[in-house]
């Protein structure tokens, strides 16, 4: 089931085709009338690139020499790559990704004003070239130290791990620079469900190892999340337990080892694809 499809007034993109898919939009995004008033727009999955006719679009495969985004391909693992897009370098192709991210996407978002932007494509490899799959957006400088502004995986593409796997590479590339990130807030529903999913697994995976009593300052250090994130996570599982009286009082990690080793089995079970940090080929931005 979608969530939101609210009709509105004037015309919007319902369906689109995206390489062999056909996908419904959930939201309304801000193409150009004459576009929106198409039942079907059909996108190019290489350039994304987005046309009003079946004609247009099959003569723009056939002489369209994308074949990946543009960009650096900073991560490869197997079959799946992630490429890093400057906003302001390709600013069209950016504007696309946001006009179909957008269809996924309630709250407010960009779509014109994508050069204060990185954006970070997830692309499926075989013979016919890298096939998008999702992004996420990250300002190149953020105030708030967000290390993430929007992410949209495919639905057809969804609830098969992709979104926590570019959630789990917006983490490295976090450590990577050194700095504790967050997400951009408000997050949406599965957005949440994801984030959630996503620092459960994190943080077990740190408290699994660690024998002694670790601090929370430590977790954020070796996962790259805030400590407003780790807390919050540690009591929703409810491990963190008040000690003390008046004087010293404070919290305590509370740490199950047996439910979180089952909840991690269960965890690589159903998502074993992770990121490699090892195939990252990035530097930060400056
Ligand atoms: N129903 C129930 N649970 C769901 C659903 C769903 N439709 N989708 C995701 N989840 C939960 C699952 O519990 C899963 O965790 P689990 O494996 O522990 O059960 C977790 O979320 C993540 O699953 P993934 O397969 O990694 O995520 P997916 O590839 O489906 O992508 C995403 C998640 C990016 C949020 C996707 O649903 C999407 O693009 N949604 C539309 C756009 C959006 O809402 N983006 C987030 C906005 S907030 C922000 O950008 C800061
Ligand atoms: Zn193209």
């Amino acid at each position: 089931s979608t969530p939101g499809n609210s009709g509105g007034v004037g015309y919007q993109v319902k369906r689109i085709r995206l390489g062999n898919c056909e996908i419904d939009s959930w939201y309304v995004s801000p193409y150009p009338d004459e576009y929106s008033r198409h039942p079907l727009l059909y996108i190019c999955e290489f350039c994304l690139k987005y046309m009003k006719s079946e004609y247009t679009y099959t003569r723009h495969c056939a002489k369209c020499p994308a074949r990946h985004p543009p960009g650096d391909e900073i991560y490869r693992d197997d079959n799946v790559s992630v490429f890093e897009v400057d906003g302001r370098k390709n600013k069209v192709y950016c504007q696309n990704l946001c006009l179909i991210g957008k269809m996924f996407l309630d709250t407010k978002t960009l779509y014109y004003d994508v050069e204060p932007f990185l954006f970070y494509v997830l692309c499926e490899y075989d013979e016919q070239g890298y096939h998008f799959a999702g992004y996420y957006s990250k300002e190149k400088r953020s105030a708030q130290a967000y290390n993430l502004s929007c992410i949209m995986i495919l639905p057809s593409r969804q609830r098969e791990g992709y979104g926590k796997l570019l959630i789990e590479f917006s983490y490295l590339l976090s450590r990577k620079e050194g700095v504790a990130g967050s997400p951009e807030k408000p997050l949406s529903d599965f957005g949440l469900l994801s984030y959630r999913s996503y620092w459960r697994r994190a943080i077990y995976e740190i408290l699994i190892d660690s024998a002694q009593p670790i601090a929370i300052a430590e977790i954020s250090r070796r996962t790259g999340m805030t400590i407003d994130d780790v807390v919050s996570t540690l009591q929703t599982d409810g491990m963190l337990q008040r000690v003390g009286g008046l004087v010293g009082s404070g919290y305590q990690l509370v740490v199950d080892h047996g439910r979180i080793k089952a909840y991690l089995d269960r965890a690589d079970e159903k998502n074993p694809r992770r990121i490699d940090a090892s195939k990252l080929r990035w530097a930060p931005f400056l």
